[in-house]
């Protein structure tokens, strides 16, 4: 190969370089994959205070909340205590009383809450118990 046909090659080279360069550039845009589809995971405390569950049962859960002087001729439960629950202290009847409420009394249904967003906050509640299984 002469060295003016190795520069010629040289050149062509580079060009096709930039060229397809710029090309495979566009190409890694369009051929990036879709962002992932949102999801929202529930932040049990973050609920427990934002859905105002803690004006009325308190941080701890044993009913001393900002809210609790209001229910003074009412129930109130200890999420601590097992033995207060009258709906049942598993997770399962605790997403109960959440989702349908205690019909007549301040307790009332969450029912516009979702499965996932109840469960979280039965969990939360579960792991208040004290005295567990
Ligand atoms: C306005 C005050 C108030 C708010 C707000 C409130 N609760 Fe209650 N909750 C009560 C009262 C009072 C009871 C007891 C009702 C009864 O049986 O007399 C109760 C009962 C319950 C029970 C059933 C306990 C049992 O005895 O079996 C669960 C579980 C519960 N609440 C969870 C929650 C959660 C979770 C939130 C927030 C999403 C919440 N509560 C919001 C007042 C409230």
């Amino acid at each position: 190969m002469g060295r003016y046909q190795y520069r010629y090659v040289c050149i062509r080279l580079i060009f096709c370089m930039i060229l397809f360069g710029c090309n495979s550039e566009n190409d890694s845009i369009t051929k990036e994959p879709p962002p992932p589809k949102a999801t929202t995971v529930p932040l049990p405390e973050a609920m427990y205070i934002q859905n105002g569950c803690i004006s009325c049962h308190g941080p701890e859960g044993n009913g001393r909340g900002t809210r609790t002087h209001l229910l003074r001729e009412t129930r109130i439960p200890n999420f601590q205590d097992r033995t207060t629950y009258l709906n049942g202290s598993s997770k399962e009847s605790i997403a109960n009383s959440i989702k349908n409420g205690i019909p007549g009394t301040y307790m009332k249904a969450y029912s516009h809450m979702r499965k996932n967003e109840i469960d979280a906050l039965a969990e939360y509640i579960l792991k208040m118990q004290k005295n567990n299984r």
